[in-house]
């Protein structure tokens, strides 16, 4: 597993990195490349090689998808980490991006980011039909704006030092960290037009990416600043509500585990094609960083 991602983290930042050589020089790149370069596990982009892999999608066309979600994620992470947002000063074991530039150009780094990912997909150079690239470019925008990440973000804030629900909780997951690993699981499938497995696929991507985000709140419970590149036990101070503040750290674990079994019955019918994935699901939840 840490082989097959460590190849597909070096595709991605090859890519990433040409792309942005080949843009005009402007005063914003420093401060976009620092975001988003290097560092990051990758594990979006690992998610959609692997749903890539069992509709049989050609490498390059799923690298353009991963660049421009890696592009979105890394946007999100900036302005997660500003003052008023999570006010966070470390990121992938460096400064935060409004630390070391400040929070001014932190935003606009963050937008540009955002908006290259649409520059990615719209290029002629991404080979797919038209029509089913408008369809990528309309499910990413829905993905990252008031009815996913955005949104998602908002109710995170908004929830926090209150009792919320696990059902709100998990709406706000599913928003901030669910809607962008669905564009991952569905994205390749849009590709092979295999329609009738759109909407398993949206599930499985949103399932994916609430285990994903429970992962990542137990590793802010639990985790070591130093070996997770981001300061950790920062949930609880700032009243976040998670699964953990909900349910404890014990049925928070229990609560993955079931999410996993579920998310391997549903790929089950794939057999050898989708082992690839599997394990990117293990690793998700078993991950210390
Ligand atoms: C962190 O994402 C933010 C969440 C959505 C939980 P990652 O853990 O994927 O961050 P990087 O890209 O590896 O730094
Ligand atoms: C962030 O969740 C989710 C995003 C969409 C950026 P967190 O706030 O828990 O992410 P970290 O822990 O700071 O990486
Ligand atoms: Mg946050
Ligand atoms: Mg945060
Ligand atoms: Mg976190």
């Amino acid at each position: 597993m840490e082989k097959k991602l460590n190849k597909v983290a070096k595709d991605i930042n090859q890519f990433l990195l040409k792309f942005l050589l080949n843009q005009k020089r402007t005063d914003l790149i420093k401060s976009m490349k620092y975001g988003l370069l290097p560092g990051g596990k990758k594990i979006r982009s690992k998610l959609i090689i692997d749903v890539g892999k069992i509709f049989k999608i050609n490498y390059k066309n799923l690298i353009y998808l991963s660049a421009a979600v890696e592009c979105i994620h890394a946007y999100s992470l900036i302005h997660d980490d500003l003052p008023c947002m999570d006010n966070d000063n470390l990121r992938r074991g460096k400064l935060s991006t409004h630390k070391k530039f400040g929070e001014s150009t932190a935003i606009l780094a963050g937008n540009s980011l955002l908006t290259i990912a649409f520059e990615i997909l719209s290029q002629k150079k991404f080979n797919i039909n038209d029509k089913v690239k408008i369809k990528i470019i309309n499910l990413i925008s829905k993905s990252s704006g008031h009815s996913g990440i955005a949104g998602g973000q908002y109710s995170d804030l908004n929830f926090e030092h209150r009792k919320i629900p696990l059902n709100k909780i998990i709406d706000m997951q599913i928003k901030k960290t669910g809607k962008l690993f669905s564009f991952c699981c569905m994205a390749p499938v849009i590709i092979s037009k295999k329609n009738k497995y759109l909407s398993s696929f949206n599930k499985l991507g949103s399932d994916i990416g609430l285990l994903f985000q429970i992962a990542d709140d137990l590793i802010d419970y639990k985790g070591n600043t130093k070996k997770v590149g981001k300061k950790t036990k920062k949930d609880i101070k700032r009243g976040k509500a998670t699964l953990i503040s909900l349910l404890g750290y014990k049925n928070t674990i229990k609560y993955g585990d079931k999410i996993k079994l579920n998310i391997y019955k549903k790929i089950k019918k794939f057999g050898k094609e989708a082992d690839d994935l599997r394990n990117t699901v293990n690793f998700i939840l078993e991950r210390s960083k």
